[in-house]
C-alpha cells in the first residue's frame, strides 16, 4: 500500500505540510509506505495545453503518481480555492492518472471559516480525474497560528490521524476489490 503526498504549499514551515505529516504518520503506522514526490511540485514546468510529453521531470512525477495506490492531497486556501502550484501539478497528469486510486483531502486557511471551499474544489477536480475521494476530510481554520508550536492540539491531531488511517483502510479495499 503506497500513499503519495501532494502538497500545495511551497513554503517552510507550512501548516499544510504539518497537517499532512500528521495524517501520514498514522497512515505509516497502519502499514502504508508513505512517499513524497522526488521533486518539489513548484519545480515542474507549467502545463501549456499539450497533453503529451513534458520532459523527464514530468515523466518522473507521472510515474510516482502511477505507482501509488492512494494519494493524500493538502493545500492552503488561496482566494477561496487550492493553490496554483497544486493545480498545475494535477494539470500535468493524464485524465486517467487517478483512476482506481483513493484520494483524501486536507486544507488549511488563515480565517475562522476554514478551508471548506478548497476541499470542495479539490473533490470536484479529482473526481473529474476519475479518483475516488474519501468522505472524511479535514479543514483547518487559523492554521498557521495553530501550527506555531510544531504540532496541532490533540483533537485536531486525532482528526488527522483518522484521515490517514481511513486512507489506508479504504485504499486497500480499492486496491484489492476482491479482498
Ligand atoms: C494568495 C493567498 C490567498 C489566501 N487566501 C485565503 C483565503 O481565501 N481564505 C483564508 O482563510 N486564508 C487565505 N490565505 C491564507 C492561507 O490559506 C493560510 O495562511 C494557510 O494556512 C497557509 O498554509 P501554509 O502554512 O501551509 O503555507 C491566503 C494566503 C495567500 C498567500
Amino acid at each position: 500500500m503506497i500513499v503519495l503526498a501532494l502538497c500545495g504549499s511551497v513554503r517552510e514551515p507550512s501548516s499544510t505540510r504539518l497537517a499532512m505529516n500528521t495524517a501520514l504518520d498514522a497512515a505509516a503506522a497502519a502499514g502504508a509506505e508513505v512517499r513524497w514526490p522526488s521533486q518539489a511540485l513548484s519545480t515542474l514546468p507549467f502545463c501549456d495545453g499539450r497533453r503529451g510529453e513534458y520532459g523527464e521531470a514530468v515523466a518522473t512525477f507521472r510515474a510516482e503518481v502511477a505507482s501509488a495506490n492512494a494519494i493524500l492531497i493538502g493545500s492552503p486556501e488561496y482566494h477561496g480555492a487550492f493553490s496554483g502550484v497544486l493545480k498545475n501539478a494535477l494539470d500535468l497528469l493524464e485524465e486517467d492518472a487517478l483512476r482506481n486510486k483513493l484520494v483524501a483531502v486536507v486544507a488549511t486557511a488563515k480565517g475562522d471559516a476554514g478551508a471548506m471551499n478548497t476541499l470542495n474544489h479539490l473533490r470536484h477536480v479529482v473526481r473529474w480525474m476519475n479518483a475516488w475521494v474519501l468522505p472524511a476530510q479535514v479543514s483547518i481554520p487559523r492554521a498557521s497560528e495553530r501550527a506555531a508550536t510544531g504540532e496541532f492540539d490533540a483533537e485536531l491531531t486525532k482528526e488527522l490521524a483518522v484521515l490517514g488511517q481511513e486512507l489506508v483502510r479504504y485504499g486497500r479495499l480499492l486496491a484489492n476489490p476482491s479482498a
